[in-house]
């Protein structure tokens, strides 16, 4: 199936029948693969099929809620409550351990946990109301997804227009890292969700993306929903954003990042590379904002210290992928794999690294933008109800 050029979307669900589109093909092919049970959900997370904190956590659940709608649709679904409840806790536990980083796929899982636990526990509950109590829920993790990142879009683009325009312009240009937008989520984004608010309210001169090495999520992702959407955008690799930021006609305001989990005190793990920007935000007197929704902050983990990193295989940093020239001429194309690095050499690849508060201007959610106290402390409990 082909992706609609008006409607970028990572996930499709209607109704028990859940497609992704294969994010391993992305930009090349624009292929959508179903996910019928919740291995082959863990299976398309773990492989970074689907990938992105908040959606992943939305591909988990819906991919069990997709399982229990085939239960139920053969008459296979458990008319006991209790048997119900254990199934799904089961394979709840079973999808956090794809990815270890993200916070938003354990935070869904202990919501929804406490959800079928509670209606187990209530008299008269038979199989079918706890697998449809689950369903629901997941089906509304995806809607409010949405909503969530056209609030922090909002809010993020406010805040910038406040508060990292040079006096006298009235537009502003924007990097970014990794990717944030309607591939990562259930739609719109959160730091590219604020690019695409700027862009909406005529805030924004021009949008920079990094390559975002070794899966190259801002050079195939980013890159692919900025020329989507046909925002004024630029491509730069890692190592060119000192260089990006130093130049005056460039004239960088802010950098925008998303996050895969925030700790209480701020520190923010985020996509390997994130750190590095933010020490470079600072020398160059530039804000830097992480963008993300509540689910993303995790109160229970203390500072960054606590958070763990995933690392990935060595075949990420060794090997790259895509369309050769010989196919691209001919029309046709067929994805190649090539060995970019010596044989033999060792490998380190953390998926993530962990930004100290310090470096961080403002976390933008979807109920405001949290600043630091005049001691220089976040306090993001105040944006829990
Ligand atoms: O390894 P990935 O591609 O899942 O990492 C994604 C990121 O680091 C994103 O910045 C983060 O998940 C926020 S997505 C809204």
């Amino acid at each position: 199936m082909t992706a609609s050029r008006m409607t970028l979307q990572a996930i499709r669900y209607v109704d028990g029948d859940l497609t992704i589109i294969d994010q391993l093909k992305l930009p090349f092919v624009e292929e959508y693969i179903p996910i019928r049970t919740a291995k082959e959900g863990w299976h398309a997370i773990k492989e970074m099929r689907v990938r992105g904190a908040p959606a992943i956590a939305i591909v988990a659940a819906l991919a069990l809620a997709s399982e229990l709608h085939q239960l139920a649709t053969n008459n296979k679904l458990s008319a006991v409550a209790e048997e119900v409840r254990v199934f799904i806790v089961e394979k709840l536990h079973y999808l956090v351990t794809s990815r270890p980083t993200a916070v938003n796929l354990s935070d869904a899982a202990y919501k929804l946990e406490a959800l079928v636990t509670e209606r187990a526990n209530t008299a008269g509950s038979a199989g079918h109301d706890i697998a449809t109590v689950f369903i629901r829920a997941a089906e509304n993790m995806m809607v409010k997804d949405v909503e969530d990142n056209k609030r922090i879009g909002q809010n993020g683009a406010q805040w910038i227009l406040a508060n990292a325009l040079k006096s006298g312009a009235s537009k502003t240009s924007i990097l970014t890292h990794c990717n944030t937008g309607s591939l990562a989520t259930s739609g719109y984004g959160t730091a590219l969700g604020v690019i695409r608010s700027l862009a909406s309210n005529n805030g924004l001169r021009h949008a920079y993306c990094t390559e975002t090495r070794p899966y190259n999520q801002g050079s195939r992702l980013t890159a692919f929903e900025l020329v989507h959407d046909g925002l004024p955008a630029t491509l730069i690799t890692d190592s060119m954003a000192a260089a990006l930021l130093a130049r005056t006609d460039a004239d960088v305001n802010a950098i925008v990042v998303g996050a895969d989990r925030v700790a209480a005190n701020g520190d923010t793990a985020n996509k390997i590379g994130t750190y590095g920007l933010a020490v470079l935000a600072r020398y160059h007197g530039v804000k830097f904002l992480v963008a993300a929704p509540l689910t993303t902050i995790d109160l229970a983990t203390k500072s960054g210290n606590e958070i763990i990193i995933e690392e990935r295989p060595a075949s990420e940093v060794t090997r790259i992928k895509g369309p050769s020239q010989k196919d691209d001429a001919t029309g046709g194309l067929s994805l190649e794999t090539i060995n970019i690095a010596a044989k033999g050499i060792n490998v380190w690849n953390p998926a993530f690294d962990i930004t100290p508060a310090t470096l961080i201007d403002g976390i933008i959610t979807e109920v405001g933008v949290a600043e630091k106290d005049p001691s220089g402390h976040f306090h993001l409990d105040r944006l829990f109800p």
